[in-house]
């Protein structure tokens, strides 16, 4: 297993449309190993094939449990409910926004073996669901909102709602 490089704001790639897996082999099992690596390096909670600069439609996300599930062709098959709630993006790093999602979203997707299996996220699990997806079309969460905090800004904010 390897680190890969994560791309950020302002790569190419980031703004690109990926395309679906063709072919569940070796080398796509080599690149869910790396990403996972990546991610655990990265501390982070979802990664996309775009972030390390792969064209695929391949995300990774690390569940409430630390679970690591691996989506491939991933599709959303349903949304419920709402949140809103601070976000960041590996591809993002130190700063923070605002953004609505889902509460709970049930998405369709392949394994590494090529078997069609389904996973419901809430909370988190659900942001995550939706934001990794969003990568493999291009989309990051700044294209939600222009309003962009540091971490010490989001701690304060979040500080000061504690103590209502
Ligand atoms: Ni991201």
């Amino acid at each position: 297993m390897s680190l890969r490089r994560i791309y950020t704001e302002g790569a190419e790639v980031l703004k690109k449309v990926s395309h679906p897996v063709t072919n569940f082999d070796r080398r796509l099992h080599i690149l869910l190993d790396d990403m996972r690596e990546t991610l655990k390096h990265a501390d982070g909670v979802g990664l996309a094939a775009p972030q390390v600069g792969i064209l695929r439609r391949i995300v990774i996300v690390s569940d409430e449990n630390q679970k690591i599930l691996e989506l491939i062709n991933p599709e959303i098959v349903s949304r419920e409910g709402e949140q809103t709630a601070f976000e960041g993006c590996l591809s993002v790093p130190g700063r923070y926004g605002m953004v609505k999602r889902p509460m709970t979203v049930q998405v369709k997707a392949y394994n590494r073996n090529g078997v069609l299996y389904t996973a419901t996220g809430t909370g988190i699990t659900a942001r995550a669901f939706c934001h990794e997806i969003d990568h493999l079309n291009g989309v990051l969460f700044t294209n939600y909102t222009d309003q962009l905090y540091t971490p010490d800004e989001v701690n304060k904010i979040l500080g000061e709602d504690g103590k209502e």
